[in-house]
């Protein structure tokens, strides 16, 4: 590396993705990246091409008239839903999100991403400042991660000690059968990316200017992270993954498909007048599931 290529102090990840991708990147995923600019890059993934555009249009269309309805029964009725996006970074959780809200009442629907906890809050019960940020009667909360930050990137970056991660883990089923017996609506997603996909589209990040504010020093030493992750969310799988608050699993390396599986999710999860089978239909199994569908 010469010195010109060195970024500067206060932007400490510019540059890096593509040095890691240029210089540390496992084989195999830096050569599915090299090769298949347009197509789905993991063997496993289930199709071979992205989903065509104007099929998506439609059907995301047709959803988005299904949401409507949804959103008037919640004010109608008084309902309150809770639905988690779950994933790795770059997973595609917020771009599910603007498809869900699109055309939403953003009093009604709105998003909660919470930045790392103050120190405030970090001398609260770890769920205090999610609780503050549920749903009343009418509301819909969409949450950009969740109180799943502690089993997963808080137990990644050391953030948590493995005794309040245990306890996190003892606490979750009571916490959620809390939620749901007080009658809210509880849908937990998690989006499945896998690294290829993920490392192609923090290179776009890195090189868009619109994109590049997505990108966090956590991005980037996640990055060597990929293993400990995995173990991470798969034992959060194990304790997390309830009858009264199942996990749904969505494979996003291709992002149509995850959004639309993802909105006939929560579609088909709550009980709202006059759903449209037709439309909403069941979400395509090839792509969501349970856990036994996620794979690294
Ligand atoms: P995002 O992917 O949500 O844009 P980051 O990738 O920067 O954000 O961070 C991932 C998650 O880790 C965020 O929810 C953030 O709040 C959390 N996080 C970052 N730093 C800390 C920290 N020191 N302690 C606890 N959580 C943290
Ligand atoms: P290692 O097993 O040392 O390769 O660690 C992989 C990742 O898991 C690192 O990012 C560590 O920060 C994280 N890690 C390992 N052990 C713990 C632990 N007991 N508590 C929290 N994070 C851990
Ligand atoms: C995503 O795309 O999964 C979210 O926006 C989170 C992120 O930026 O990593």
């Amino acid at each position: 590396m010469n010195d010109a290529s060195v970024p500067p102090a206060e932007l400490p990840f510019e540059g890096a993705i593509t040095r890691f991708f240029e210089t540390e990147a496992p084989e195999d995923v830096r050569s599915a990246i090299g090769k298949h600019r347009k197509t789905i890059l993991r063997a496993p993934y289930p199709y071979d091409e992205r989903m065509d555009e104007g099929a998506y249009e439609a059907e995301l269309f047709a959803l988005q008239i299904e949401l409507a309805r949804f959103q008037h029964w919640v004010q109608r009725t008084g309902a309150r839903v809770v639905v988690l996006f779950e994933g790795r970074d770059a997973a595609g959780k917020g771009g599910t999100i603007k498809r869900f809200r699109e055309n939403m009442n953003p009093r009604v629907a709105r998003v909660v991403a919470l930045p790392k906890p103050s120190p405030t809050e970090a001398g609260q019960w770890y769920f205090q400042r999610y609780i503050a940020q549920l749903p009343t009667a009418g509301q819909i909360a969409l949450f950009d991660r969740s109180w799943y930050n502690r089993s997963v990137v808080e137990r990644v970056f050391d953030f948590c000690t493995t005794a309040e991660r245990d306890l996190f883990f003892q606490q979750v089923p009571g916490f959620e059968r809390a939620l749901v017996q007080d009658g809210i609506h509880l849908v937990k997603l998690w989006l499945n990316v896998g690294q290829a996909e993920q490392l192609r589209r923090f290179l776009d990040r890195e090189s868009d200017p619109l994109k590049q504010w997505k990108l966090s020093q956590i991005d980037v030493d996640g990055l060597r992270r990929w293993t400990a992750y995995s173990v991470a969310i798969r034992e959060t799988f194990e304790a997390t993954h309830l009858d009264h608050a199942p996990w749904t699993i969505i494979k996003s390396d291709d992002k149509r498909r995850a959004r639309l599986a993802a909105i006939r999710t929560v579609l088909s999860c709550v009980p709202y007048d006059g759903r449209d089978d037709d439309v909403v239909k069941t979400p395509d199994p090839k792509i969501c599931g349970g856990p036994d569908l996620w794979d690294d």
